[in-house]
């Protein structure tokens, strides 16, 4: 990797791998690219910034010219439940975007990173240590778009001999930037009114178990699995990853040890809860670990310290 294109940065994930990227590679050899030029401004315009829609193929062409890029990062995406409002909507960004840059990386020999997700399974897939090849009929459009996208980018790879590569992203927790419209979201928004209100009214019901990652876990797979040696790879798109699997009471619980006055309630959302109630409790990460090395560093009570810790200097401010 020496120029890379951050499609999608301005997001949850983006923020955060954007100035890891820029410490390891070199600030001016990482492009960041949103549609959105104001979220994050000072973080992504630290470096070149660039404003791309991925239905725009003249433009990521122009982006990918003028900096010579050899790696994309493809972050663009509806997550599930705005997915499930508007499922028109989400096939054409998560795979429509998917097909624009799968093409423009063949015509420009760029390696490619597309995030897949535990969304990518779905109610008949084997719910305990899910196998990284297994049964994968998701009923949700997200899920369906994940599917499309981790087949269409193997394909890439056979048929083109595309650098394509992807991980399979549990529910991710962080502290820069919330994430929107997603399942999983409870895990983060849980964190800031714990600190904000002392209580937090989850939206998933009691016994919801899903895989979830610490951001910085998250950050070093993206970059891991790009820098593997190829040789190495038995699979590509996409490995599962994992770090740890609790549902919302566990992580309450864990909250409680540092504010003990925190209180939950369930208020229970029947659209996200199937889709919650449509995912893995936990994945087997077995192929990631040995074919590159894969190995999370937080776990929920370092995530948890972690977090309060960040958060409550954030949130004074
Ligand atoms: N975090 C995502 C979601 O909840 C899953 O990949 O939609």
């Amino acid at each position: 990797m020496k120029n890379i294109l951050v499609i999608g940065a301005a997001g949850q994930i983006g923020s955060e791998l954007v100035p890891e990227l820029r410490k390891r590679y070199g600030t001016n050899n990482v492009v960041a690219a949103d549609l959105n030029t104001e979220a994050n401004a000072e973080i992504l315009r630290a470096g070149p910034f660039e404003k791309i829609d991925i239905l725009d193929t003249d433009k990521i062409v122009e982006v990918m010219k003028k900096f010579k890029i050899d790696t994309v990062y493809n972050l663009v995406a509806l997550l599930s439940a705005k997915g499930e409002a508007m499922p028109n909507l989400s096939w054409k960004i998560n795979i429509g975007g998917l097909v624009n840059l799968l093409d423009i990386c063949v015509e420009y020999k760029s390696a490619l990173f597309t995030p897949s997700s535990i969304g990518a399974f779905g109610p008949g897939t084997p719910k305990i240590k899910t196998p990284q090849d297994t049964i994968q009929r998701p009923n949700t459009i997200y899920g369906v778009t994940k599917v499309s996208g981790e087949l269409l980018c193997d394909y890439y790879f056979k048929r083109f001999g595309l650098d394509t590569r992807g991980v399979r992203y549990p529910g991710i927790i962080s502290n820069v930037t919330a994430p929107g419209g997603g399942t999983t979201d409870y895990a983060v928004h849980i964190y800031y009114d714990a600190i904000q209100k002392g209580h937090y009214t989850c939206f998933l019901k009691e016994g919801s178990q899903m895989d979830m990652m610490y951001m910085p876990d998250a950050v070093n797979a993206a970059i891991e699995v790009m820098e593997a040696n190829p040789a190495k790879l038995k699979h590509r798109n996409a490995f599962n990853v994992t770090a740890m699997h609790f549902a919302p009471e566990n992580l309450y619980a864990e909250i409680k040890k540092h504010i003990p006055n925190f209180t939950m309630d369930y208020d229970v959302d029947p659209i996200r809860q199937a889709i919650a109630d449509s995912w893995p409790d936990s994945l087997d990460d077995t192929c990631a670990k040995e074919e590159w090395g894969w190995k999370p560093t937080y776990n929920l009570n370092a995530m948890t310290k972690d977090m309060l810790n960040v958060l409550s200097k954030k949130l004074k401010k």
